[in-house]
């Protein structure tokens, strides 16, 4: 049985500070800038965020996804409604987003609330992606349990043949969502632990509030 000590695992952080000062008035311009830098600087998958979910089990559930747009209504990723996200977000639309900017050693920590975006923005992203990954969003049933791995293959060789001069059909069970944001938190590693947290909470669903956390 492995038995690892990992106690002596550990890093300074040293890449940079967050000041109230240097902080936008609005968290989605602090999100942009930040973001903006990870591209900036070839960060690999910057989109790439965390989901936790709640469903009526109370059993956090977490997993990643990739966001595909965000702006002053919210952060947008897409998947399948039915799936065990689908299914927790339906019995409860409390969830939480986490971005782990390794190389700037910076997170963004955000709590909202999770809607389903309109069909028409569905069918425009649908489209937008590879004809390989709509026939994969068509015949995955997303989270349910599979014979095996042939049996994937093969549907996704039958799903070519049937659709083969045809548009591949967007499914009722894909789609996206929207979390609008009520808080969001943004840390940045400093030296001897003492990090850098300035939290906005969203007050009377239109005005933010900047706080710092102690680290
Ligand atoms: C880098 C990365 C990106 C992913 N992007 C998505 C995505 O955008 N949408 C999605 O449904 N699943 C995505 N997945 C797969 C999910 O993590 C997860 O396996 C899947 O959505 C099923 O989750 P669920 O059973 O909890 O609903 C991604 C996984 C990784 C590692």
């Amino acid at each position: 049985m492995p038995n690892r000590d990992l106690t002596n695992m550990r890093n300074s952080y040293e890449k940079g500070f967050l000041l109230e000062k240097d902080c936008d008035k609005n968290p989605i311009f602090q999100f942009e800038k930040w973001f903006q830098q990870a591209i900036d600087d070839n960060l690999y998958e910057p989109n790439a965020m965390q989901i936790a979910t709640v469903g009526n089990d109370l059993h956090p559930s977490l997993r990643t996804v990739l966001l595909k747009s965000f702006d002053e209504n919210g952060f947008v990723f897409y998947t399948n409604y039915e799936s065990k996200k689908g299914v927790d977000i339906k019995e409860n639309d409390k969830v939480a987003l986490l971005f782990w900017f390794r190389e700037h050693e910076r997170q963004v920590r955000i709590e909202g609330i999770a809607t389903q975006t309109t069909e028409e923005m569905n069918e425009i992203y649908f489209r937008s992606r590879p004809r390989d990954s709509q026939i994969a969003a068509y015949l995955s049933n997303q989270s349910i349990v599979i014979e095996n791995r042939n049996s994937l293959d093969e549907l996704f060789l039958q799903i070519i043949q049937e659709f083969k001069d045809l548009e591949i059909p967007i499914k009722k069970n894909w789609g996206g969502y929207n979390i609008k944001p009520t808080v969001i938190e943004f840390w940045q590693g400093r030296q001897n632990r003492l990090h850098d947290r300035l939290q906005y909470t969203l007050k009377d669903n239109q005005t933010w509030i900047l706080e710092r956390l102690a680290p």
